[in-house]
């Protein structure tokens, strides 16, 4: 049964499970199943084979339960398998070395049999892992639908959760660790593949905010909730601190399920209605509730907390983390579709009116109402959104417009046809069915309207359109948008970056890619990257760009490996707060980049989804991600230097990048090879 409905939230973070922590000897698997399930949680991570067993010549593995005692979709459903704990694959001892690899393909062999959706390996038992990481890259070459969930502590980096530990001080160890480390070295060694995943046991004390924020750009897919991670509230029952309902809803946000697991410090149901069985793997028929229930039932409401999605997060939610093409909406042609989706987005045109508003009274005064009639031209005007907003904003002020709507797209035109009838618009509105480029106007404007901006603000090729639009602007004449510029942070995004890989080739990481950026961590405040302003009548301007970006990471994050350019937000779900405060750093994983747009339409009212400043609840454009073709270790206190070009030819414009430090990675896409925008 799920932790509860949250409206517009189908994500496997409703399910809770529990993990058994006594082998279910005999047939006692289906009756610990059938407990927990009526108990309220949805799935087991149990253990499938005898713990106590070695491999022997001949011997039979000694299974938790025959196949037959649950049905496949039981199995499939309610069961993620959890490898013995005992196996060592690094070892010195050789024979404990080899039964461990043994056993490990045993047991996984047993599991695919079952169909099992996942299994849970356990942590590496030390630093140097090369033997296990291999064996079990090995495995995951033959695994076709089971995922590997990696188990890794969720490691204080650094104390920051001292009075917790001061009341749970049940990890004594003083050692600075860092498991994302160990986590990173076991995925380079598996070559990043697709279907090895982590599953986070949760802790009492909590490494700092900024590098458990690393965790949120990788593959994380269950958080083992420890009993002993939970505080007691006045009433006796269990609750957690502040940090560790942070986390949990930000995983909850991450479509990552809790797993709740070890053995009940609090008795609450005992107290209260003394029917409490202590032992969560109770196998009698007794209607007893679990140990475990009064965890789950604080995980539920914890979920059930949470804000409803917002409307626009409803509306994105398949979108998530999915990669899509930029559109070319100059070499090719919007379909009905498109111009649709962008004419819902209504903040949009409110913000155009707004700023046509103001450009319209600076330039005609009160006194010169009834005799100025404002030229406007809007370029690029597709069915006609622009249009209407520039209508409203001349009834709004008062001010008499006479407007010529300028599209390249015909099939655009016959619905502006179509709008500009039915509104009766015939005597303020003329529709020019051209390339703004090249046509040649009757007079010139005193306003230009355009609406050309992608996601990376000029990759549509809003400078080269308006460059060729401006030949019919007054000298003082006013353009909406007046500037606008692109805006990129590095980030880990490892399943971006598995996407891009399975097309196993080069051409896709020199790509960039529109895509509503889920689970990734940003790793460092957006930097500016290349401005554009219109009109720019000088002689000298030239739409070709160069610039070289460094990144310190916030201090306290960790290391990490940069997929990309983002960076992490505190609260996880709100782009609020990042992390970048200043303490002890640590490494990270990069991944590429993230990139976004903002622009000012006229004087303050500007648009843009730069997170600092985005416009809210404006929907027209998610962000853009650069890849890098290798995820690159950022060690502690180490800079990342960007290089970004954006280069013009006769026929295209294409951007470049490159990764000088840490270390310096191929120039991306070189001469436009593998993308560009069509002139
Ligand atoms: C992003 S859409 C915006 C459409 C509309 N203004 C809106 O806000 O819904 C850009 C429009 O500009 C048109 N366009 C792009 N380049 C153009 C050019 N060089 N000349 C005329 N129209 C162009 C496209 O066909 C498309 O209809």
């Amino acid at each position: 049964m799920p932790l509860g409905q949250r409206a517009g939230d189908k994500s496997d973070s409703r399910y809770c499970g529990v993990e058994v922590l006594d082998f279910p000897a005999g047939d006692g698997l289906p009756a610990v199943l059938t407990h927990s399930l009526s108990s309220a949680f949805d799935f087991l991570l149990a253990p499938l084979v005898d713990p106590d067993y070695r491999p022997t010549p001949g011997a039979v593995l000694p299974v938790a339960a025959s196949d037959l005692v649950l049905s496949p979709s039981q199995w499939s459903s309610h069961i993620v398998g959890k490898i013995s704990e005992w196996i060592d694959l690094d070892s010195e001892d050789e024979q404990l070395r080899l039964d461990s690899e043994l056993t490990l393909k045993q047991e996984i062999a047993w599991a695919t049999h079952l169909s099992l959706q996942a299994c849970v390996i356990p942590p590496p038992k030390r630093s140097t892992c090369a033997n296990y990481a291999r064996v079990v890259n090995n495995i995951l070459q033959g695994l076709t639908n089971m995922q590997l969930w990696l188990r890794i502590p969720l490691e204080k980096s650094e104390s920051m959760d001292e009075d917790h530990d001061k009341v749970n001080n049940n990890n004594p160890t003083s050692e600075t660790v860092d498991s994302w480390e160990w986590w990173n070295s076991f995925r380079l060694l598996c070559e990043h593949s697709s279907q090895l995943y982590v599953a986070l046991d949760i802790l009492s004390s909590l490494p700092s905010m900024n590098s458990l924020g690393r965790w949120f750009g990788e593959p994380v897919r269950a958080a083992i909730l420890q009993t002993d991670a939970f505080l007691t509230n006045a009433r006796g029952y269990p609750c957690l601190s502040k940090r560790h309902q942070t986390l949990l809803t930000g995983f909850f946000n991450h479509s990552v399920q809790v797993i709740i697991s070890g053995r009940s410090n609090h008795n609450v149901s005992q107290v209260s209605e003394g029917v409490l069985s202590r032992d969560e793997n109770h196998t009698e028929d007794t209607p007893t509730q679990h140990a475990l229930s009064p965890y789950l039932d604080y995980m539920a409401y914890l979920y059930q907390r949470m804000d409803p999605l917002p409307e626009q997060e409803r509306f994105e939610i398949n979108y998530r983390d999915f990669l899509q093409s930029p559109l070319q909406p100059l070499m090719d042609n919007l379909e009905a579709q498109t111009y649709e989706t962008f004419e819902k987005d209504t903040v949009k045109y409110t913000q155009y009116q707004r700023a046509i508003a103001k450009a319209l009274v600076d330039k005609v005064s009160d006194d010169e109402v009834s005799t100025t009639r404002t030229v406007l031209m809007v370029v690029g005007a597709g069915r006609g959104p622009l249009v209407r907003a520039s209508l409203q904003a001349a009834e709004e002020t008062g001010r008499m417009l006479k407007v010529y709507a300028v599209e390249k797209n015909p099939n655009a035109v016959i619905t502006l046809h179509s709008l500009i009838k039915l509104e009766g618009w015939e005597s303020m509105v003329t529709i020019i069915s051209s390339d703004m480029r090249c046509w040649d106007a009757p007079e010139k404007a005193d306003i230009l309207v355009s609406e050309l901006l992608g996601s990376f603000g000029d990759n549509e090729l809003s400078p080269e359109c308006l460059d060729g639009a401006q030949r019919f602007l007054k000298p003082d004449g006013i353009s909406i948008p007046s500037s606008y510029t692109s805006f990129i942070q590095p980030v880990t995004a490892s399943k971006l970056h598995n996407d891009i890989k399975a097309h196993k080739d080069i051409a896709h990481f020199e790509t960039a890619y529109v895509v509503k950026l889920h689970r990734v961590a940003r790793l460092a405040p957006p930097q500016e990257v290349f401005s554009f302003a219109h009109p720019n009548f000088s002689p000298k301007a030239t739409n070709q760009r160069y610039t070289k970006l460094q990144f310190e990471l916030p201090q306290d994050t960790g290391s990490c490996l940069v997929h990309g350019m983002l960076y992490l937000p505190l609260d996880f779900y709100s782009v609020k707060l990042y992390i970048y405060h200043s303490n002890p750093t640590y490494p990270i994983i990069l991944a590429g980049f993230a990139g976004y747009f903002d622009a000012v339409l006229y004087k303050d009212v500007h648009l843009g989804i730069e997170p600092n400043t985005c416009t809210p609840n404006m929907f027209s454009w998610f962000p853009i991600f650069f890849p890098l073709r290798k995820p690159i270790y950022v060690p502690s206190e180490s800079p990342i230097e960007v290089h970004f070009w954006r280069c013009c030819g006769a026929t295209k414009v294409w951007y470049e990048w490159a990764l000088v430090a840490p270390s310096p990675s191929p120039i991306h896409n070189s001469n436009g090879r593998s993308y560009w925008v069509g002139l």
